[in-house]
């Protein structure tokens, strides 16, 4: 291409530059090592000695329009992003203002009401290795009770004695945690944490949150658990809310126990909203000896309760909460959001 159809081309690109990047790329195009003028340069020699003089002055002049051209487009970009349209502050908006995530505001909440029973907030690695996800908790290796945890692995070296890295499928991995903390009773951890299984559908999102409630003194027993529920059930559903429990299996709590809270909407009679006036949360029972035993706590001198439910669906049974889909939570839609 001659010299007067290049200066022509680059022009004609050097309009349509309108961005940081692109300037950046007519600069390596033009004026680069492997530029269009560094290859005009190098023709030189290949010339007859009578032209190589008018050639190079062509080059030069070319080099030194191109550079023009192009500061004269970095300024009218300059002033392009340097004038905003003016604004206009007196303008009616639908504004709405902005608030706390309602999970957040749910953690919260559920902190305060067990730090003011003497609970301890605590928080744990949310990935973590197997040894405190599963082994610790009385759940060896292959042992089928892990497969309700839906876990998802981390592609990382196995530990010698840990095992695998995995997401926590839940928040019962800082029990352990929190007994190695500690080292001596009395202990009473509520710990909070992101969550993750494999399951995602209208009551489960891959991530999640959890509040697990550990409690180890000398003569912990069931009553103790369960004041600690019916305290937390009024003061988070109101005043008139019940509490049951029904006969479950964990590995690590023996014995096992489902919780229920009465029905918010019809106060345990039965309606579509709830099961026969009941809704199911969350796990919980006596801490099993094998638990406390890999936490280096003496199961003969101390014992303890646990317990953990999901922060989400607690959250979803309130009646101030209006909620079809548990995945609302996550879909940041302002028209969900705003109801909080
Ligand atoms: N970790 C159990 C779950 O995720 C809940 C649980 C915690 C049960 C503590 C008992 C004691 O389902």
């Amino acid at each position: 291409m001659d010299i007067r159809n290049l200066k022509q081309q680059a022009e004609v690109e050097l309009v349509r530059v309108t961005s940081d990047s692109q300037l950046e790329q007519f600069r390596v195009k033009y004026f680069g090592r492997q530029g269009e003028i560094s290859k005009l340069l190098k023709q030189i020699p290949n010339l007859n000695k009578s032209d190589r003089g008018k050639f190079g002055e062509e080059v030069n002049k070319l080099k030194a329009d191109l550079e023009a051209a192009l500061g004269r487009q970095v300024v009218k970009l300059q002033k392009a992003t340097a004038s905003h349209e003016p604004v206009d502050l007196t303008v009616k908006t639908d504004s709405h203002r902005g608030s706390l995530h309602p999970v957040t505001r749910a953690i919260d909440q559920i902190t305060d009401i067990f730090s003011r029973i003497g609970f301890n907030r605590v928080t744990y690695p949310e990935v973590d290795w197997d040894w405190y996800s599963f082994e610790s908790l009385n759940m060896p290796k292959g042992h089928p009770a892990r497969d309700e945890w839906e876990t998802f692995f981390v592609d990382y070296p196995e530990h010698s004695k840990l095992g695998k890295l995995v997401l926590t499928p839940h928040t019962s991995n800082g029990q352990v945690r929190e007994m190695q903390r500690l080292k001596k009773p009395p202990m009473r951890m509520i710990n909070i944490a992101r969550c993750y299984r494999r399951q995602q559908d209208v009551t489960h999102t891959f991530m999640f949150h959890q509040f697990e409630g550990l409690v180890i003194d000398k003569d912990i027993n069931l009553g103790h658990l369960k004041g600690t529920f019916e305290y937390f059930a009024k003061e988070f559903y109101g005043p008139d809310t019940k509490i049951r429990f029904r006969p479950f299996h964990f590995q690590f709590t023996e014995p096992s126990m489902e919780v229920d809270f009465s029905c918010v909407h019809c106060k345990g009679k039965g309606c579509k909203f709830c099961k026969a006036g009941w809704h199911e949360v969350g796990g919980s029972g006596m801490v099993h000896p094998n638990v406390l035993r890999a936490g280096g706590i003496d199961p003969d001198k101390y014992t303890g309760y646990a317990f953990g439910w999901g922060v989400e669906r607690t959250l979803s049974l309130r009646p101030d909460v209006q909620i079809d889909d548990i995945r609302r939570f996550y879909d940041n839609d302002i028209r969900f959001l705003k109801q909080f």
